[in-house]
């Protein structure tokens, strides 16, 4: 039976549309191990808990790790709570090569340098299994070049009064040759009103 529309949030919760477009393109399956790096409340995982797939999580917020949790605890009991840990993005506490799939979503604009960024990206890169996918939302200034405050380096005022780090394509496309990593598809960035460009950023790691 098709699921009435009045439901779906409590299938999908609140996940990202553009991680829903990687599910619909068959990028994640049932066996994955993943993990969510930033994974905040976990959002994006609450769909993933219940279709089984063995999920993990990291933030630096014990809160968030707390809420995520006890998620977890209801929808995939079978999980044991410490797939859930609190930790920072840049020294990770998973082996090389773990997780098939590594999501990073509104986590990589809050680095604190250029060097932060490029270890955080680096971490992400190292978990993940060859063959595997990295998917990343990370505000950037794409389409939006010279309309932002820019503080220094790749530091902008954002219109909430934040100060964040926003990639720009050159910097990404450089990371991605440091890596040795594929795009799965083009750049797709989402424009907020002059506030803030969202970027998609999926990458492969051959296998
Ligand atoms: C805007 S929330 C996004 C949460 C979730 N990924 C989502 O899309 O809803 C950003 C999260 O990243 C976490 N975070 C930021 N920097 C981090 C770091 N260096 N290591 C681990 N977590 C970090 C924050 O604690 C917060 O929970």
């Amino acid at each position: 039976m098709v699921p009435a529309p009045s439901s779906l949030r409590n299938i999908f919760g609140n996940l990202d549309i553009y991680l829903f477009d990687q599910l619909l393109k068959g990028r994640i399956k049932e066996y994955t191990q993943l993990l969510d790096a930033g994974c905040g409340n976990g959002r994006n995982i609450q769909y993933l808990l219940q279709a089984g797939l063995p999920v993990f999580g990291i933030d630096q917020d014990a809160e968030a790790i707390r809420q995520v949790q006890e998620r977890a605890a209801l929808l995939a009991p079978h999980l044991p709570p410490t797939n859930f840990i609190v930790a920072d993005l840049n020294n990770m506490p998973f082996t090389d090569n773990q997780f098939g799939v590594v999501l990073c979503s509104a986590v990589l604009h809050f680095a604190r340098s250029e060097a932060h960024f490029r270890k955080m990206v680096q971490e992400l890169w190292r978990v993940l299994q060859p063959g595997g996918m990295l998917f990343c939302r990370l505000s950037t200034t794409i389409g939006l070049e010279n309309k932002l405050p820019h503080l220094h380096d790749y530091f902008y005022q954002m219109s909430h009064g934040k100060n964040w780090f926003l990639a720009d394509a050159s910097l990404l496309l450089n990371l991605e040759i440091t890596l040795g990593a594929q795009r799965l598809e083009p750049l797709k960035t989402l424009l907020v009103e002059e506030q803030r460009a969202m970027t998609t950023w999926v990458l492969q790691k051959s296998a």
